[in-house]
């Protein structure tokens, strides 16, 4: 069971996400718990406060170490060679996150997902507290809630056992060498006078096969060549094989 806990302060923003389809589905079967955990029980103030302004001047506030380094500690213990918890802060200054930093943390340490918020976070919580820093893309959200559960999502979907069918973890990366999936279609055969390509029912799974490489190969060119040159090479789609 892989065990991801999160902290936050908005642990409301989690509960649905928490109790709906397949993160759901995972915590019931065992294979993952989830819990939230509300920064502000950590404040010692009157406010409750969880930032400052920033030494230096400038617009905004930043996290400040008073609340979230004990916080940390007390979640995940204190940072060095023993702490057997992973704590991962999701800001925009991390490293991006990818596939096989997913895979990963399936089957790693339990996680401590710390959730940034506001500007910035004093660089103090990073030094005594953080492992490591991830980014969900190279685009500016107001904190790491939603990227938490991007991480959350994505570890999910690859614990053994939970998806329905894991055969199509593997496919849905590898299929035939390209990197992102080619068309897919389900019934009507016929929708709005656009046909599923008669091969698909041809029942030919040899030809089925070739086909769903190269549109994958030819689709991965057009969107994304920046992923070919990646694929098999440790790239961001690679991943452990399941059993
Ligand atoms: Cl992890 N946090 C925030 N606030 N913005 C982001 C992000 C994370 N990843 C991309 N943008």
């Amino acid at each position: 069971m892989q065990k991801i806990d999160i902290l936050t302060i908005f642990p409301e923003l989690f509960g649905p996400f928490l109790e709906t389809a397949f993160v759901a589905l995972a915590r019931k079967q065992g294979a993952v718990s989830v819990e939230t955990h509300n920064l502000r029980d950590w404040t010692q103030d009157r406010h409750r406060s969880v930032d400052d302004s920033p030494y230096g001047g400038g617009p905004g506030m930043v996290m400040t170490p008073e609340p979230l380094v004990p916080a940390i500690e007390a979640l995940a213990g204190a940072k060095g060679p023993d702490r057997g918890t992973r704590v991962v802060c999701l800001t925009p200054q991390g490293q991006p996150l990818c596939q096989s930093k997913l895979a990963e943390m399936a089957v790693g340490p339990p996680l401590l997902l710390v959730c940034g918020r506001y500007e910035g976070i004093d660089q103090r919580i990073l030094d005594l507290a953080v492992d490591d820093e991830v980014s969900i893309g190279d685009y500016v959200l107001s904190g790491g809630e939603v990227p938490a559960m991007v991480l959350v999502e994505g570890i999910v979907r690859l614990l053994p056992g939970v998806l329905g069918n894991p055969e199509s973890i593997r496919r849905e990366s590898f299929q035939g060498g390209g990197v992102l999936e080619g068309p897919q279609y389900t019934r009507p055969p016929v929708y709005r006078g656009l046909s599923v390509p008669e091969i698909l029912r041809s029942g030919d799974h040899a030809a089925i096969d070739e086909w769903r490489r190269q549109n994958a190969q030819a689709r991965t060119r057009e969107r994304r060549p920046d992923l070919l040159v990646k694929a098999g090479s440790g790239g961001p789609f690679d991943q452990p094989e399941q059993d």
